[in-house]
């Protein structure tokens, strides 16, 4: 039973997650289309890692025999007034889905579900680098909204979000190894 409900969260998790990937697909589209190639860049690797997210989550689905529902994704904003809105949002949407992953531990851990309650650990601390990843984007938007160029020399430069394979992320259905 405990693990019923994990699992029903966790298909709507997979949700949010595919929906933040759509999302990052419409803001890199956005900088596509105004010619700044390094935050477009940016948005599709995220639009990816969200992607990464879902697939994790469909793969521990798998692995405790629960249902996985593939969902209906509505449309998302792929124009915007400003080159600073679409960080704006992507913070506002990492910090949502902190909260998600928060609430989907604290579920697990209430239900004394160990397996869920250490799945979402790794979720727990991606969250906290992808809250600071996006607020670190913020402040340097909006610090040089007016010269964009020097946004995108600070991302050649600094790299954010480019660290590469992670080993102790949980491994994602469909993916090699
Ligand atoms: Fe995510
Ligand atoms: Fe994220």
């Amino acid at each position: 039973m405990a693990d019923k409900n994990f699992a029903k969260a966790l298909n709507d998790q997979i949700a949010n997650e595919f929906s933040a990937s759509m999302q990052y697909i419409g803001a890199a589209v956005y900088y596509d289309a105004e010619t700044l190639p390094r935050l477009a860049a940016f948005f599709y690797r995220q639009a990816a890692e969200e992607r990464d997210h879902a697939m994790m989550m469909v793969q521990f689905l798998l692995d405790i025999n629960a249902e996985v529902r593939i969902p209906d994704i509505s449309g998302k904003e792929s124009s915007f007034d400003d080159a600073v809105s679409p960080v704006r949002m992507s913070l506002e949407q990492e910090q949502r889905v902190g909260e998600e992953i928060n609430a989907l531990f604290k579920l697990a851990r209430e239900t004394n579900d160990f397996r869920a309650e250490q799945f979402m650990q790794w979720f727990v601390k991606e969250q906290v680098e992808e809250v600071a990843l996006m607020s670190d984007l913020l402040n340097v938007v909006e610090r040089s909204k007016d010269n964009l160029p020097l946004v995108e020399d600070y991302l050649a430069r600094e790299q954010p979000g480019e660290e590469g394979e992670d080993p102790t992320a949980p491994p994602a259905a469909g993916a090699a190894g």
